[in-house]
């Protein structure tokens, strides 16, 4: 067979568009349902503490490891570990890297479709004078109804798939430049107007306020675990991300300004949510619930509610666009390099063969409901596999290769664009993924399939 033309590898064309991609993959659900519920169960304040701790002392790591890795091998996870590792078993980590990225997109893209849902039932107006409890049924009926929730997931698969044929130029950081800056847009207007709800101050003390009695060895291990997901690392997306990052850009930089932008917006979806949330009288209740079920339930009481419920599902929908391209180049890197596909041919059977998966996820509550392997359903499989034992493990690989497979020179000449960049902070980062990330992630991983117990 013949092989993969490299030399005709596309790339990012600019630094913000490189910036602008990998923020919005790691901007995304994980961030605006998942984040601003995890922070208000886990003592609010005093979790957020925590887990900006483990944002700078592994999640950019992680990060960083990923960008070096992959820009140094120019190649997707798999073809990355086996250039930079010949003859060795690394390659494995980037095959469970691409494992990894089709049972999260089979998942997510499921959930990406209920935004759909909503973004139409916002239209039609569809919330309007529904009791709490009709609202909850209303979720709970379109979740198992046959019809709406395929017809939703194949829409969202379809314009991912769309983006990642289009190219990374052309595709990917074209529509991340437009698109993050309508997310950053839609997310100011809705933390102003929940924010200036009458008795909006409760929701902010809720996130706000540290208390470091609802602190566990729980809490701990929580908040390194929303880090990984959110920050999209793990699973080699930033790998193969990384390799289309020019040589001239300063990879610390991309990764530092991409953590931030994540977390801060992880932030601002709290400060969207809770107020309103307490505003309305309504208990925070947990992820899925609180954005399907709760939220209608504040925007047709508040003012503007039509208009600001369009808007949030919007953006839920744009932030959940740019992670599900992310998680799909992943996969369409890895059939065009490896098996020698056009990007058109890789893409379509890329997602094809996620859909499969993916239907599966999606009619975990009708059709499937009944299907369960270890007491879950394939969703639930999905989403505890990929995010307790995949990325953890992933991530752990990861920092351990670059900590210990390519050491400090060669990693130093990656960061240092071959000696024109200081690099400053490199013994610091070597000592991080050495030695402190790897003994945190495995904590984590260790607890996440219940082999210890804090
Ligand atoms: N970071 C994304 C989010 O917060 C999810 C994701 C995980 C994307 C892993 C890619 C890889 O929604």
């Amino acid at each position: 067979m013949a092989e993969f033309d490299f030399s005709k590898r596309d790339s990012f064309g600019s630094k913000f568009g490189a910036i602008a991609a990998a923020a919005g993959s790691a901007i995304g659900l994980g961030n605006i349902w998942r984040f601003p519920y995890v922070v208000g169960e886990n003592g609010g304040g005093a979790f957020l503490f925590i887990y900006l701790a483990f944002i700078f002392a592994i999640g950019i790591p992680v990060m960083l490891s990923e960008f070096t890795i992959g820009r140094s091998a120019q190649r997707n996870p798999f073809g990355a570990f086996r250039k930079l590792a010949p003859g060795k078993p690394w390659y494995l980590v980037g095959l469970m890297g691409v494992g990894a990225a089709f049972m999260i997109l089979a998942f997510y893209t499921a959930v990406a479709g209920w935004t759909l849902e909503y973004i139409y039932q916002s239209i039609i107006n569809g919330f309007a004078g529904k009791s709490s409890a009709d609202l909850g049924q209303m979720f709970d009926s379109f979740r198992e109804s046959s019809f709406r929730p395929i017809l939703w997931f194949a829409i969202f698969m379809f314009m991912t798939s769309w983006i990642v044929l289009s190219g990374v130029k052309n595709g990917i950081e074209k529509y991340a430049k437009i698109l993050m800056p309508i997310l950053l847009l839609l997310i100011i207007i809705l933390c102003i107007r929940s924010v200036t709800l009458p008795g909006a101050k409760d929701g902010l003390l809720f996130l706000f306020k540290p208390d470091f009695s609802k602190i566990t060895g729980n809490t701990i291990l929580e908040a390194l675990g929303q880090a990984f997901f959110s920050l999209s690392i793990g699973m080699g997306t930033l790998i193969t991300y990384g390799s289309y990052i020019s040589k001239k850009d300063n990879l610390a930089n991309t990764a530092v300004s991409v953590s931030l932008t994540d977390t801060f917006i992880a932030i601002m979806a709290g400060v969207a949510i809770f107020p309103a949330v307490f505003a309305f009288g309504i208990a925070p209740e947990s992820g899925e619930g609180l954005v399907y079920r709760t939220l209608p339930n504040i925007f047709q009481q508040m003012p503007g509610g039509y208009y600001f419920s369009l808007l949030f599902f919007v953006l839920l929908g744009v932030a959940a666009l740019t992670s599900t391209i992310s998680v799909l180049e992943v996969i369409v890197a890895y059939f065009a390099e490896e098996l020698n596909l056009t990007r058109k041919k890789a893409t379509i059977l890329a997602s094809l063969s996620v859909s499969v998966l993916g239907l599966m996820a999606v009619m975990s509550w009708g059709t499937l409901a009944d299907f369960e392997i270890f007491g879950m359903h394939v969703f639930g499989i999905l989403d505890f596999t990929s995010a307790n034992i995949l990325l953890p493990l992933g991530g752990l690989f990861i920092v351990l290769f670059v900590g210990w497979y390519l050491g400090a020179s060669r990693t130093k000449e990656e960061l240092s664009n071959q000696g024109t960049l200081k690099a400053k902070y490199l013994s610091l980062f070597m000592f991080l993924v050495k030695f402190i990330a790897p003994i945190a992630i495995a904590m984590v991983f260790l607890n996440g399939i219940g082999i210890l117990k804090f």
